[in-house]
């Protein structure tokens, strides 16, 4: 596939290994996953090199946490037949990719990336101030411009890694897109299509150029995605005429900003492993009514006959999850005239988070009795990836003369 036509279908996202996932991801992540998956060619991947840059000094658990966390993924309802699963460190060209983008990165960019102060500033205990770590985002512009996507989902903290990327696509491009032939190659292209088609084009073209008008940019390329004519690298060629420049050999990537999770963790603050007030995607029915039914409520309503205030109570953050208009109309109600206890409130809330959580658990026991079954999906992911991945660094290579 060519490198425009490829960004349009591609989605692409990456996830740490942390090991067993919990509702927020679930609710903030994966449901959006699963979704993408029917609409787009989808690769999501286990970001183990990732991993290493923080937790170098301890690598003996991230084996386990990859697999944790793709039988999670698969039991959430990620669709091996529709979305290719594989593992960052198994596809070696990511370091390839991250090794040929470093040499024309310049060091402010990276330095300038918030997460790299932060961080450092966060996790003090460790020393950051190591090579790989300063190169994170980097590694991750390489894992996403080595699949050619157009959209990346990602939480807000990730926008900046992304715009990073766009950047690093740009500088490359305008380094090594602009063939010294360039504009005579882009004419010669024009004419593989037929005169027809080539004057429309150009006249897109200059509407585009001229008038900014983004309209006659979009015909212009989806006229070219029709092209049977012309070859992957006429094809690149002429998407990069359209704009100006040369060839697009890295297409610039969009954020799909995910929205911010609603879900909220057991002590109304966002679920989160740090603040230990998660419920585990594996975790059991009996532990889930437990902590839900010792989960803080409205610390105004002491006795069963206090009024409370649903307002203050994370347990009505679950209704408005969970619950339906007539379930939240009964609590609103039956909290404010203490028409109802607490243990009542909740009762609504633990069946649906039991019965959300059954069919993902089923899943995850399936796959989990059937690892081989599960190798088996990483290792096409990983080849089906290599494959993409190779084709780009083809074309990376030859544009740096390494070819
Ligand atoms: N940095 C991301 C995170 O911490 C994980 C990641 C690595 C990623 N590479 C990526 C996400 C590429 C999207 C695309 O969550
Ligand atoms: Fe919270 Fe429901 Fe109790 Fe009101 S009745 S304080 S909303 S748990």
């Amino acid at each position: 596939m060519n490198a425009v036509s490829a960004q349009h279908a591609r989605v692409l996202s990456g996830m740490r290994p942390t090991g067993r996932l919990h509702l927020g991801h679930y609710h903030g992540v994966l449901k959006n996953w699963v979704e993408l998956q029917h609409e787009y060619q989808c690769y999501f991947f286990v970001a183990d090199w990732h991993a290493l840059t923080t937790h170098y000094d301890n690598p003996v658990d991230i084996p386990q946490h990859v697999w944790d966390m793709v039988i999670d993924w698969l039991a959430a309802g990620v669709n091996p037949g529709e979305a290719t699963l594989f593992v960052q460190s198994k596809v070696p060209e990511h370091a390839e990719l991250h090794l040929l983008l470093s040499m024309i990165t310049p060091l402010g960019w990276l330095e300038r990336v918030p997460s790299y102060k932060d961080q450092q500033e966060k996790l003090k205990e460790k020393d950051l101030a190591t090579y790989g770590f300063l190169g994170y985002p980097l590694l991750q512009a390489a894992d996403i411009l080595i699949y050619r996507a157009g959209m990346v989902p990602v939480g807000e903290d990730q926008v900046a890694h992304v715009e990073l990327t766009r950047e690093v696509a740009r500088r490359f491009n305008h380094i090594y897109g602009r063939e010294p032939d360039f504009e005579e190659k882009a004419v010669e292209a024009m004419k593989k299509m037929g005169k027809k088609a080539a004057k429309v084009y150009a006249n897109y073209r200059k509407a585009y150029q001229e008038q900014g008008d983004e309209e006659a940019l979009a015909a212009a390329r989806a006229l070219l995605d029709a092209q049977q004519n012309i070859g992957i690298s006429d094809r690149d060629r002429l998407f990069g005429y359209l704009e100006g420049g040369g060839k697009v050999i890295l297409p610039e990537p969009h954020p799909l900003l995910t929205k911010a999770s609603k879900m909220p963790g057991l002590d109304g603050q966002k679920m989160s492993k740090s603040y230990n007030n998660t419920i585990p995607l594996n975790a059991n029915a009996e532990d889930v009514e437990k902590a839900l039914r010792t989960m803080p409520t409205d610390t105004n309503r002491v006795r069963r006959t206090d009024p409370g205030d649903p307002d203050r109570c994370p347990v009505w953050q679950f209704h408005e999850v969970y619950s339906d208009a007539s379930v939240k109309k009964w609590v609103q109600e039956g909290c404010r005239s203490a028409g109802i206890g607490c243990i009542e409130c909740k009762g609504p809330v633990i069946d649906a988070v039991l019965a959300e959580l059954a069919p993902i658990q089923a899943r995850a026991r399936e796959y989990e009795a059937q690892p081989d079954l599960v190798k088996n999906i990483i290792n096409e992911g990983c080849e089906k990836a290599r494959d993409a991945a190779r084709e780009t660094m083809d074309e990376v290579r030859h544009a740096m003369h390494l070819a």
